[in-house]
């Protein structure tokens, strides 16, 4: 959602600017814009839609100076328009500010204004932080610090003023915020992918902090002006990973990361050398661990999914009963929250509004707090105080692939270690240690299925409005995966199901040609998903069928099989999801959709 860059420097403002907006392109927008200090003005552009609009509004209409900021919006108060994209100045066009977040106190803040006569040229409650501003006295800071305590909701604010030419202030409550430090230059951005190309020296902003950005220095305070030491960290992203390395869309690149995603996840976590998981990043202290007694994992969309299939992997190696809520639902059903449960936070981005409120009540309520989270310095990795990390590197494509799967085996990895500490491993856990390692080349033959395969795939999903993917046990949840990857690039209705359920109501939907989706298990449950598959094809419906080994007890029943390295029941999902990411990769470039910022969708969703 909503993406924001500043810079201070010594290069040409505009250039940095746009590329810093297409590096956050990622994150989903619908309008762009960008405030330039030029000749003791503040001068901004803005356009509706695309960045490559921006683009040529700038190409037209071309902007000068060393100091500016720029925003992608993802409309929240106000249509997607010229007037209501950022930045937002005030009435004297004297400070330009751009914002992500919400205001809570919008319509108190609108009337109050609106009565003292003040014109407000947008819907926005963007337009009202730029109003306050302008309307308050003394330097930006000052400004900034007299207008804080009206402020009510979330917020990440970068503003400038024409009267101080050299400075841009940045201020958050909610919404992230990085500085980025240069070499005669400073940033601040929303996220550091806008930032990897220029420097990998940051430092995070803390909820309350405000940072007066110049070019030879950056100064943080609290909103009462006492100072702030954040601390400099160095990023081990490299800007090459947010690149697309030659593939056509970063989703499908993504996809193939996941082997070298996975190694990278398993070595962070396993001591080889005892055939063990190093516990040390979830850093439970021993008597929390003999008071550890249950888990709830919290989370949202495709973590939501990692989550139900972590709640396999725990109860089975664990023996300690886990919950999973949507993160959204969990923050307002009053949970049964007590020290001797573990929140676990599951969220790539680290910025989900919801799960980091649902961490918050968890943390409030007493229990022990974790986080599986893709970025370190995030909200939900300065929440937790028991963090695994997955090292998927940046996920740029807005459909998660690598992050998934690197969930997973941060999930399983989280089930070895509590297991361990709780005195209950045996011979297994030395063996699934060594299926983690083997993994990464499980995912490279599943991925080096011949593209051809999946054409007949990709003609019956692409040629149906409508879609059932079906899975049981361990890989229901892979299902569920496989449905929301097909809707969220391809706009085309799939629904996820437990295959035991279908003829509870979804099989009305089955006629002649209607496509079935597939994750055949192995084990017991093998025979009774098979059996309803025979159901589906009673009814002339088309079966896709995703299986461990060649599936020749398939040929009956499916028109199509996708087949997948066995590995460890536990394991399977993270192989068995791949040719599901690839068969919906390939149904939306085949519908020719913009696989990797479909509409409506955000990357990171910040607001409630
Ligand atoms: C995944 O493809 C989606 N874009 C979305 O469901 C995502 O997983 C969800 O918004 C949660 O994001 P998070 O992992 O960053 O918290």
């Amino acid at each position: 959602m909503c993406g924001i860059i500043g810079y201070v420097g010594g290069d040409e403002v505009v250039p940095v600017l746009l590329d810093g907006l297409r590096r956050l392109e990622y994150r989903g927008y619908d309008s762009a814009g960008m405030a330039v200090l030029e000749g003791g003005a503040v001068r901004v552009l803005r356009a509706a839609g695309k960045l490559a609009n921006l683009e040529q509004r700038a190409y037209q209409e071309p902007l000068h100076g060393t100091v500016g900021l720029g925003h992608t919006r993802w409309a929240t108060h106000g249509a997607p328009t010229e007037a209501n994209a950022h930045p937002q100045t005030d009435a004297a066009g004297s400070v330009a500010v751009v914002h992500n977040g919400i205001l809570e106190n919008y319509a108190a803040l609108r009337a109050e204004l609106a009565a003292a006569g003040c014109r407000l040229r947008s819907d926005t409650d963007t337009e009202l932080i730029a109003q306050l501003l302008g309307a308050a006295a003394g330097s930006l800071l000052e400004r900034v610090l007299a207008t804080l305590p009206r402020l009510v909701g979330q917020y990440a604010v970068v503003a400038v003023r024409r009267e101080e030419p050299d400075t841009v202030v940045a201020f958050r409550n909610g919404p992230p915020l990085v500085v980025g430090l240069g070499d005669g230059e400073n940033l601040v951005a929303s996220d550091v992918t806008a930032l990897l190309h220029r420097t990998r020296r940051v430092l995070f902003l803390e909820n309350g902090d405000v940072a007066v950005v110049r070019r030879d220095g950056v100064r943080v305070v609290r909103g009462d002006g006492s100072a702030a030491a954040r601390p400099v960290e160095v990023l081990d992203w490299d800007a090459a990973r947010a690149e697309k390395g030659g593939y056509r869309h970063f989703m499908l690149k993504e996809i193939h990361e996941q082997p070298d995603a996975i190694r990278n996840t398993v070595l962070a976590y396993l001591d080889t050398a005892r055939h063990g998981v190093n516990l040390e990043g979830l850093g439970l202290a021993p008597d929390e661990l003999a008071r550890l007694r249950r888990l709830h994992l919290v989370a949202c969309g495709t973590s939501w999914h990692a989550a139900l299939v972590g709640k396999f992997m725990i109860e089975e190696l664990t023996g300690l009963p886990v919950e999973v809520d949507y993160a959204s639902e969990y923050r307002y059903r009053r949970p049964l929250i007590g020290d001797d449960l573990l929140v676990v936070g599951i969220t790539q981005s680290g910025e989900t509004a919801d799960t980091l409120a649902a961490m918050e009540l968890a943390r409030d309520g007493g229990a022990q707090l974790a986080t599986i989270c893709n970025s370190r310095g995030s909200s939900a990795w300065r929440l937790a105080r028991s963090r695994l990390l997955t090292q998927a590197g940046p996920e740029i494509g807005v459909a998660s692939t690598k992050a998934f799967t690197t969930q997973l085996v941060a999930l399983l990895s989280m089930a070895l270690g509590l297991r361990e500490a709780l005195g209950r491993a045996d011979h297994r856990d030395a063996e699934l240690v060594a299926e983690l390692q083997r993994l990464p080349l499980a995912l490279e033959q599943a991925l080096a299925i011949d593209p051809a395969r999946y054409e007949l795939g990709c003609e019956l999903l692409s040629g149906s409005a409508d879609s059932l993917y079906l899975g049981r046990g361990i890989l229901y949840p892979i299902a569920l995966e496989g449905a929301l990857k097909l809707k969220e690039i391809s706009y085309l209705h799939a629904e996820g199901y437990p295959a035991g359920e279908m003829k509870h109501g979804p099989i009305a939907l089955l006629q002649e040609g209607f496509p079935v989706v597939a994750v055949v298990p192995d084990g017991p449950s093998r025979d009774k998903l098979l059996g309803n598959l025979m159901e589906v094809r009673a009814r002339g419906a088309a079966v896709l069928a995703v299986t461990a080994g060649d599936g020749a007890d398939l040929a009956h029943v499916a028109d199509l099989v996708l087949p997948v390295p066995r590995v460890d029941p536990l394991l399977q999902p993270v192989v068995a999801v791949l040719p599901l990411q690839l068969l919906a990769y390939q149904v939306a470039v085949a519908l020719g959709l913009d696989v990797d910022q479909p509409r409506n969708l955000a990357k990171s969703v910040t607001v409630e």
